[in-house]
């Protein structure tokens, strides 16, 4: 073989090179996310390999920050910058806010050939779809009426689960006789909600809930009801340690998990911390329904919301979302992350106790008409209603407002929010 020759042949595998990497780059999704802990990055992982197994490269957009406050900040920079990721992890009302500013991708032709409309409830098609169009993949439903409890600790002080909020301070009281941190909670807007929403639920139950919740009903906001909501959460704040002022959920839940606080009200994501730390439900720890609310689930899903990002990324995009509705994945992504599958088709047996508890009280609330939306996590009302209550909540939990001063602020600052 001559020079020519050789420089001749280097030169077309140098350009087959090039092409090879040019298709590979066209084929890669950027994702928008807040899924930064130990157990969510775990979670993550399912779907990224996934995805590279089939040549799809993924760019990650991770911003971190619970209930993804801060993640909504970065994309409303790239949206109006005129340039949005592939896929966006979105909460209820944020993706009709997104979907009305007609950022979003058609997700249609997909989800008809795959059959979407017949395995994704109704509680979640409303959101996954715009004016009738699916516009996102749901992942999975996650809800927030839990309480996670270190075992431990449990056994010591008499092995009974509580299963109302007056044996749930019982319990807390026993935990501060441990020396513990008898209840674990950090002190950031969207905690503080989801702590509340728990304690609405159990005060006055479910038809309360969609009464001062859901319907906003001035009355609700501001009577008996909520009165004793507001005093119980005045009393759990006693319970909570010198630090938890700013701090991340996951750092509360390593408190319980390591033996330091006896249990914390989180929604299931909790539980993907104390599976990544090796930890098993019903021996180191154990999952119950927020003492009172058995029967009624308060749920958010997480989905991915696809932009119109041209076609250059729409084949990759087109991946993403059926990777993410496959069964296989939907198990598992779900038995990692602590949630539940997003499609009603999938079978129970791979999941642990806690994630076929979560998958029957869903099925449960469903048919009862006691699954309603999370108001800390976006499902309940948009996002400036959801602000305006948080803020409330927040200061009243800190000591800023008098119970009756939030009893009056709160449907006061829900219909300036309107
Ligand atoms: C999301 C979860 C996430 C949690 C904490 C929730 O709003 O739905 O997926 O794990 O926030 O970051």
């Amino acid at each position: 073989m001559n020079i020519r020759m050789i420089a001749k042949l280097a030169a077309s595998a140098a350009l087959i090179a090039m092409t090879a990497g040019v298709a590979k780059a066209a084929e890669q999704v950027e994702v928008l996310h807040w899924w930064t802990s130990g157990g969510e990055a775990a979670a993550l992982n399912v779907l990224k390999e996934n995805l590279q197994k089939e040549g799809v490269a993924w760019k990650d957009m991770p911003v971190a920050g619970g209930a993804g406050s801060a993640a909504m900040t970065a994309l409303r920079a790239r949206v109006t910058a005129g340039d949005p990721p592939t896929a966006v992890q979105l909460l209820g009302f944020d993706l009709k806010d997104w979907a009305e500013m007609g950022v979003a991708a058609n997700l249609d032709d997909l989800a008809q050939k795959e059959g979407w409309d017949k395995v994704i409830p109704a509680a979640l098609q409303n959101f996954s779809k715009y004016n009738g169009h699916w516009i996102a993949a749901p992942v999975n439903i996650h809800s927030t009426n839990w309480l996670w409890i270190n075992k431990a600790a449990l056994d010591k002080a008499g092995g009974k689960v509580p299963t109302n909020i007056a044996e749930l301070i019982t319990l807390l009281d026993a935990f501060k006789g441990q020396g513990l941190t008898a209840l674990a909670h950090g002190g950031v807007p969207w905690q503080d909600g989801t702590l509340w929403e728990a304690v609405v639920l159990s005060t006055g139950g479910p038809d309360f809930y969609k009464k001062a919740v859901l319907d906003l009903d001035p009355a609700a906001l501001s009577g008996d009801t909520m009165k004793k909501v507001f005093d119980t959460m005045s009393k759990l704040r006693t319970y909570f340690d010198p630090n938890f002022s700013g701090r991340e959920w996951n750092l509360s839940t390593a408190l319980v998990i390591e033996g330091k606080a006896g249990a914390q009200e989180m929604g299931d994501w909790s539980k993907g911390e104390w599976l990544r730390a090796n930890k098993k439900p019903g021996t180191d720890f154990v999952c119950i329904r927020f003492p009172g609310t058995q029967g009624s689930v308060l749920f958010n899903a997480d989905q991915f919301m696809m932009f119109d990002v041209g076609k250059g990324q729409r084949d990759a995009q087109l991946k993403m979302a059926s990777a993410v509705e496959n069964p296989g994945f939907q198990i598992a992504f779900n038995t990692v992350k602590g949630s539940v599958p997003a499609r009603t088709d999938v079978a129970n047996d791979k999941f642990d106790d806690c994630g076929k508890k979560g998958m029957a009280d869903l099925a449960e609330a469903s048919s009862k008409g006691t699954l309603m939306g999370s108001l800390a996590h976006g499902y309940a009302q948009p996002a400036a209603i959801k602000e305006a209550m948080l803020d409330v909540i927040t200061q009243h939990l800190n000591g800023q407002l008098t119970t009756e001063a939030a009893l009056k602020r709160l449907p006061e600052a829900v219909k300036a929010a309107k």
